[in-house]
């Protein structure tokens, strides 16, 4: 089945004792044994709970991955990987612009864990061909990354990582399953903060990870989400399978708003950073690497940008990205000096409003 209905239908979940047609939210912590003392179904939360299994199975089938793993959130999937996979005097490299808070956590966590880290800018093989060294054990991705919507090319990223002997991780958090696969672009795991589309109304915060094969790596790290319990709950499980429900129907509507909102943003003669616009210095790659549009995140460059935010009425300035409401902002403020955020970028993660709307919203603030 293709990916559409395997979403919609959260894998055909229906619930087989009741034959509900929503997955039942399991709220049990434990489970117990038949007769002869055997488990019949699972058996402790942490791991096994029904609910934010159900999650995991329905995005390692969108990723086309051998498993997934649900956590509490995207910062404990994405530090859950260099923890695991990682030992003192491994080398690591991470991309010079993405996910800030990612950035500073790996600064702080390599320097006292003895792990050597390199930030790349990846979009530039030659400079990760190198920065790779016999010691590297990690080249983490992210693309489209924030705030610019740099591309990295994760099929030749990869054949470079893995002739040295290197895995390759992927934040997709912004391409989502809909725009982008990189287990079948070769990389070895794939990476969500689910708190932005594949929940999509922000209102839960989850992470998850999604392997390519069920092997030692992948054993390391349900062992550490067992061992340290980073795991997500029930309901917020449940939160998020319902929202990877209507993922392509949101995602690509708002995908289709973004690229609209560029065209129209360049053609007033505003600086835009949207890879879909042949303008973006990495639009080959992201055609090339990106199905069904280019994502729904975009930045703008402008003189004044604090005080284009404060003429706004449609769009909401607040952090995070991918729900229902489209939301700008100042990331410079935000991630404050080393940010390699220009401060006349304003990012834009555009929702499901109508998309008049938003570009007149724009249209209004940017006037004189
Ligand atoms: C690209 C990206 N990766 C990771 C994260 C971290 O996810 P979470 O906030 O769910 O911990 C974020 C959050 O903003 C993000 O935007």
């Amino acid at each position: 089945m293709r990916p559409e209905t395997l979403a919609a239908q959260a894998l055909h979940g229906i619930d087989a004792p009741t034959g509900a047609t929503v997955p039942p939210i399991h709220l049990a912590t434990t489970y117990a044994r038949d007769a002869r003392y055997q488990l019949v179904g699972p058996g402790y939360a942490r791991d096994e709970n029904p609910t934010p299994v159900h999650a995991e199975r329905v995005l390692a089938a969108l990723e086309g991955g051998a498993g997934a793993l649900a956590f509490a959130s995207g910062m404990a999937a994405a530090t859950g990987v260099f923890r695991a996979l990682c030992r003192p005097g491994d080398h690591v490299i991470a991309p010079r612009v993405g996910y800030y808070n990612l950035r500073g956590w790996l600064a702080a966590w390599s320097a006292r864990w003895g792990v050597a880290a390199d930030l790349v800018d990846t979009t530039d093989l030659a400079a990760v061909r190198a920065a790779l060294r016999p010691t590297t054990r990690l080249v983490w991705l992210e693309t489209p990354a924030n705030p610019t919507w740099d591309v990295t090319d994760i099929a030749a990223v990869a054949a470079l990582a893995h002739a040295a002997g290197a895995l390759v991780a992927v934040d997709s958090t912004c391409a989502t399953p809909v725009h982008s696969q990189p287990l079948a672009l070769g990389a070895d795991l794939v990476m969500h903060s689910a708190t932005k589309y594949l929940g999509g109304h922000s209102d839960v915060l989850a992470g998850m990870l999604v392997t390519a094969r069920d092997d030692e790596h992948w054993a390391a790290l349900r062992a550490l989400r067992h061992d340290e319990g980073a795991c997500l709950g029930p309901l917020e499980a449940y939160l998020l399978l319902r929202g990877m429900r209507t993922l392509f129907a949101r995602v690509e509507r708002a995908s289709r708003t973004a690229l609209l909102l560029a065209e129209r943003l360049a053609a007033l003669g505003v600086r835009v950073r949207y890879p879909g616009l042949a303008s973006h210095p990495h639009h080959a790659v992201a055609a090339r690497q990106m199905q069904r549009g280019f994502g729904a995140m975009l930045s703008i460059q402008v003189p004044d940008p604090l005080a284009l935010v404060a003429q706004l009425r449609v769009w909401v300035p607040a952090t995070s990205l991918g729900g229902v409401e489209s939301l700008i902002e100042h990331r410079y403020t935000v991630e404050g000096a080393g940010s390699p955020a220009p401060p006349d970028l304003l990012r834009l993660s555009v929702g499901l409003e109508h998309e008049d709307d938003l570009f007149d919203d724009l249209r209004a603030a940017l006037a004189p």
